[in-house]
């Protein structure tokens, strides 16, 4: 029997705390007119002390779950697309299993940064369709204020944190129609230095007595070649734009919706432009949120989900393209 992956449910969760840029603006030398005129941000949400990734997933996920009319105990795989993990292990995902009250299905974290929804739906949609699982729950999750170095104004006034969610469902080609179309994921490595988090924990020399309560989130901050990203993330997203409507034959007039990685609104509409799409037709959440990460594109998919944009049979093209390099996309063909 061949399946096809349906989204039958979607959640997102953002923290209470709203950073706006006139506060960032007497943390770090900056203005609310930079960061506006070259990121489209306006403000970030930030998460609570003691605050951690995995609750942000959880309420995410607790909302999709609803969302699709279905409880934890009918999943049977859970992933976290993370690059700030609650600890170095367990897996950001066990926890949230975890907190869902789950137990037993088998729950794994995905690193490709801010194209890790991408990778994750590309990786459950192939384990779907092999007749692996018939549930999963897929699920972004960052707390990249964790991660950021506030007294850098080149990226403490680029990232946010949130999370989004969706359940999917394989279900018989021959009684429902849509789903996901297919994919096409990249990755680069030899472009790593250009954007990355080093992790500064490394070298403990045995029989030294080593403080193990330092968590892995508050001794890495970002580091980035902000122009050079911009101009790769361009080019890339163009093409890979182009290689997943190829792939599966569809026009670029047959999207109806963008689903872009929200980093930067210059970006985002280089891609919409590149595409003929006019902009009402792309998710523009980077205002409000700024760059989640991994939670981006799922934030992005809720946030017009949300407003009731989607029609059965509209096409969504979701992109991404983070450090590593790592880009990708998704096509998928709405059917809730
Ligand atoms: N406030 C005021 N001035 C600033 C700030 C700030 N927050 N940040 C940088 N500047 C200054 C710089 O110091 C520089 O000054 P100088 O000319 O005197 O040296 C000037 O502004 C211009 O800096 P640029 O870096 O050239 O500015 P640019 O127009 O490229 O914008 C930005 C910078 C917003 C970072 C942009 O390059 C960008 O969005 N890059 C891509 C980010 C991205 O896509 N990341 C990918 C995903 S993230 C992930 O994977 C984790």
């Amino acid at each position: 029997m061949s399946v096809q992956t349906h989204i039958i449910g979607v959640g997102g969760y953002l923290p209470e705390r709203i950073l706006s840029n006139e506060e960032l603006s007497t943390m770090v030398d900056t203005s609310d007119a930079w960061i506006r005129e070259r990121t489209g941000i306006t403000q970030r949400h930030i998460v609570s002390e003691g605050q951690q990734t995995s609750d942000l997933g959880a309420a995410a996920a607790q909302q999709a779950l609803d969302d699709a009319g279905i409880s934890i105990h009918d999943i049977d795989a859970l992933l976290v697309a993370t690059t700030t993990p609650d600890m170095i292990f367990p897996s950001t995902a066990s926890i949230v299993q975890y907190k869902l009250g789950g137990k037993g299905f088998p729950a794994w974290d995905i690193q490709a940064v801010c194209s890790g929804f991408v990778y994750g739906l590309a990786q459950a949609d192939g384990m779907m369709r092999s007749g692996m699982f018939k549930r999963v729950l897929l699920i972004g999750a960052e707390s990249m204020s964790r991660i950021v170095d506030w007294t850098d104004r080149n990226t403490c006034v680029l990232f946010g944190d949130g999370s989004g969610a969706v359940v999917l469902e394989a279900v018989a080609t021959d009684s429902k129609e849509g789903g996901v179309i297919g994919s096409v994921l990249h990755c680069d490595g030899s472009y790593r230095h250009l954007l990355m988090a080093e992790h500064r924990y490394g070298g403990n020399a045995p029989g030294e007595k080593v403080d193990f309560r330092v968590d892995a989130a508050g001794v890495a901050a970002i580091e980035m070649k902000g122009n050079e990203v911009f101009r790769m993330a361009v080019k890339k997203l163009g093409e890979v734009v182009g290689e997943v409507l190829e792939k599966h034959g569809i026009k670029q007039s047959d999207v109806d919706w963008l689903i872009p990685h929200q980093a930067n609104i210059r970006i985002l509409k280089a891609t919409a432009k590149k595409m003929k799409m006019p902009e009402e037709y792309m998710a523009l959440t980077v205002d409000q949120h700024a760059n989640t990460s991994a939670a981006s594109v799922p934030l992005a998919l809720n946030h017009l989900y949300r407003q009731g944009k989607f029609k059965t049979g509209n096409i969504l093209l979701l992109e991404a393209f983070a450090g590593g390099f790592a880009w990708g996309a998704n096509l998928v063909r709405w059917s809730k």
